[in-house]
């Protein structure tokens, strides 16, 4: 029995399986792959990216083969000192697709995944070099769809929970109409990992001619976050940790805002003159934010500093967050370099925040996965 300590576990990771690139390629319309005549094909799966004044070869972004292949994978967690990787499907997963065809999609994505881990695990390494996967639903069909896949996804013995974005069945994640998921999601003990795709609103960030010119920095940096702060926001006021106290959801990001914004959520809960809290005629939630945080949710580590990291911990404990590198997005600019700064700034994070724990750098850098997702070593 190999021990847990000094195991890296990422669990921030994405992969587009060759099924779902060339379902990308094959469209025209956000989102989708364009191939221009020169360079490299463009992701363009943010609205913003369709950015018609811009000549095509320079919309969204440039997609090589990092965002499909297994090899790249295994060299970049072999460069970055990974030893297990539980993957996911990219964003925007099947949001996109007609209700007659996500769950067909959803089946080949997940057995797709299954397989990719099957073979990853079998090729001899030096050190430890594993896959497990987050599998995708189909959220575009009916709940009744969604709580088949939920079930099914049982049966992969490389699954570990499933992604989704936050607009739920379309209406957000708040809406009554996903109770049959998250019934499944919690009778299945499944963690949900919660991941933004759609951000903020572009007038949000400004002019135009403004946002054109810092690209993806603010739909990202904030817009990202932000998104999956109000989608659990509105889960926690719908009382949605009320009536599923066992759901488990993994927050990318580090939550977005919601470690540092949980106490002003809490009290402006319980200074709504509505609720009834303060006497008003509607039920507030039951649970307080704070409860939640540490009994439902767990935190990625993907926040690229100590005080994001430390408030993190604080808002949750030392045995809920998770190491992260959201590889393949914020590859190194310019010069090929084999390490990634965007990792680095990850790493030296933790280990500045923690640095004299070593138990607790351990923890966040694998110990806490393996307990948490049951992944065999
Ligand atoms: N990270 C992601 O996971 N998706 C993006 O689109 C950008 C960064
Ligand atoms: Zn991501």
């Amino acid at each position: 029995m190999i021990s847990n300590k000094h195991i890296v576990v990422d669990i921030h990771t994405h992969i587009y399986p060759p099924s779902y690139i060339e379902l990308l390629a094959s469209r025209d319309q956000v989102p989708y792959i364009h191939k221009p005549t020169a360079g490299d094909p463009r992701l363009i799966i943010l609205p913003s990216d369709d950015d018609q004044s811009k000549l095509a070869q320079n919309r969204g972004r440039p997609i090589d083969a990092s965002y499909s292949s297994w090899e790249i994978k295994r060299a970049f967690m072999t460069s970055h000192g990974i030893n297990i990787s539980v993957v996911s499907l990219a964003n925007p997963w099947l949001d996109f697709l007609p209700s007659s065809e996500s769950p067909k999609w959803a089946k080949t994505v997940n057995d797709d995944l299954e397989k990719a881990c099957l073979e990853f695990n079998k090729e001899p390494s030096s050190s430890i070099c594993k896959l497990f996967a987050f599998g995708t639903l189909p959220l575009s069909a009916s709940a009744d769809d969604n709580r088949a896949e939920v079930i099914r996804l049982k049966t992969l013995r490389h699954l570990r929970g499933v992604i989704m974005g936050t607009t739920g069945l379309g209406l957000g994640l708040d809406d009554p109409a996903l109770n049959p998921i998250w019934q499944a999601l919690q009778d299945t003990e499944t963690m949900v990992f919660l991941h933004p795709h759609y951000g903020l609103p572009d007038t949000a960030f400004g002019r135009p001619e403004v946002v054109a010119r810092s690209g993806h920095v603010l739909p990202l940096a904030l817009g990202f976050p932000l998104e999956t702060t109000i989608a659990v926001s509105r889960m926690f006021l719908a009382g949605v940790f009320d009536r599923f106290p066992n759901l488990k959801m993994l927050l990318a990001h580090s939550g977005g805002t919601l470690p540092f914004l949980a106490g002003r959520l809490q009290s402006c809960v319980e200074h709504e003159r509505e609720f009834i809290a303060n006497g008003g005629c509607k039920q507030g939630p039951k649970r307080d934010i704070w409860e939640i945080l540490k009994m439902n949710i767990y935190l990625d580590a993907v926040v690229y500093g100590e005080s994001g990291l430390k408030a993190a911990v604080h808002a949750g404990s030392v045995e809920r967050v998770i190491f992260g590198t959201d590889h393949p997005f914020f590859p190194p600019l310019g010069a090929e370099s084999a390490a990634w700064p965007s990792v680095g700034t990850n790493y030296a994070a933790i280990q500045g925040a923690f640095e004299k724990d070593e138990d607790i750098v351990e923890g966040i850098l694998g110990g806490n996965a393996i307990k948490i997702l049951g992944l065999e070593v």
